[in-house]
């Protein structure tokens, strides 16, 4: 009888699985994936992470944090983050070096934080629909539930460039000239807007917000980026630059429990819109079924509107419609609260972050 699989045995075949997850989209994470999958002593410091978040691209995260603290370190001239023209022989003896010498520091890292996003491409998504709602109801008030740094809460500081059929084909270009530039590639008759709509209000909430104002906290959302999705790590760079100089309040509390109060900060500036973007899921069954109870709750006072691109598979028990219910793609919905009658429709199957929207043909917008 075989022996049974020792913990770092299983750690390891999660490092080889994930290897195999990334050899399309980070082939530089791959790499360092499939190395550390047959390394028991590199692997085992993931073990310091809470179950939960043993995950093998936390290690990778925290590997690359201190890449970003001190780009001096000899690993730095592998990381496309750090270098213009990185090595590309093996990064691995460098790699296992640095995981030596600061285990213990590695450890308290993956003790301590969780992997995080904020993802500007999305507000490429956002766009369309928001654009649509300003015309609809004039400027908007924008409420982000799950906010992280709240650099989507700045949707109308970046410029877009929408490539295919949503132009007839040809590129369209949306927004001032900005350091922020969001491409999107577009299928499907999507009503691209001529100009930005008007934000005349915003907030967000997050139960864990990214504080713009501190260094450890922007150096971990940016080493969270895989190193070699450079786009979206410059991308990143530049709309916390333009966070800071035009800063958005940003409240710390529950999607729940702090909904109606975030509402509250902007309530008058323009019509309410809720935005939700992969944060749904992180929400127990209960949790989602209340947060509908209470824009349910909201739209029976006054007119609202809820902008979700959300995994519904992930979210089971919202009230998206049949056709989408059971997907584990990423989907752009509108919601609705008119007269307190809710309506929720499909608009558009997305990439999650933001690279190319399909919209639903059938949607009479
Ligand atoms: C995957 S990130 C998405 C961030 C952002 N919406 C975006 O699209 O880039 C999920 C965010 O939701 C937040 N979050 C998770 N559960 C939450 C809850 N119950 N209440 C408030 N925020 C929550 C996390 O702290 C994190 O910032």
């Amino acid at each position: 009888m075989s022996a049974p699989i020792t913990p770092v045995e299983s750690l390891q075949g999660r490092f080889r699985i994930a290897s195999t997850d990334h050899r399309r989209r980070s082939p530089f994470n791959a790499r360092l994936l499939a190395a550390i999958a047959d390394r028991p002593d590199v692997a085992s410091i993931l073990q310091a992470a809470p179950p939960e978040q043993q995950l093998p691209v936390l290690l990778l995260a925290a590997v690359h944090s201190l890449v970003l603290a001190d780009a001096s370190i000899e690993l730095a001239d592998w990381y496309p983050t750090t270098r213009s023209e990185p090595r590309t022989d093996d990064p691995f003896p460098a790699f296992v070096r640095v995981c030596q010498a600061r285990n213990d520091e590695l450890r308290a890292i993956v003790a301590t934080r969780s992997t995080q996003t904020n993802e500007v491409g999305r507000c490429a998504l956002f766009l369309p629909v928001l654009a649509e709602l300003a015309r609809e109801r004039g400027p908007l008030a924008l409420i982000d539930i799950g906010t992280s740094a709240g650099l989507n809460l700045r949707l109308d500081r970046y410029a877009y460039d929408y490539t295919g059929d949503g132009t007839g084909g040809g590129a369209w270009r949306v927004g001032d000239p900005s350091t922020v530039v969001v491409p999107c590639g577009v299928r499907g008759p999507a009503p691209l807007p001529s100009a930005i709509p008007m934000i005349a209000g915003r907030i967000g909430l997050d139960r864990e917000p990214v504080d713009l104002a501190d260094d450890d906290s922007i150096r971990w959302l940016m080493a969270c980026i895989w190193p070699d999705q450079h786009d979206r790590f410059e991308r990143l760079r530049n709309a916390i630059e333009i966070a800071r100089e035009h800063p958005a309040a940003v409240i710390t509390g529950d999607a729940v429990e702090g909904l109606r109060g975030a509402a509250a900060v902007v309530s008058g500036s323009g019509h309410p819109v809720v935005i939700t973007s992969w944060v749904l899921n992180y929400l127990t069954p209960a949790d989602r079924q209340r947060f509908v109870a209470t824009l349910d709750e909201m739209g029976a006072d006054s007119d609202l509107s809820w902008v979700a691109l959300e995994s519904p598979g992930l979210c089971p028990g919202m009230p998206f419609p049949a056709e989408v219910a059971d997907s584990f793609l990423t989907h752009l919905l509108v919601g609705h609260w008119r007269a307190g009658r809710r309506t929720v429709r499909h608009l558009a199957e997305c990439h999650p972050h933001g690279y190319w929207l399909r919209w639903n043909a059938a949607d009479g917008q």
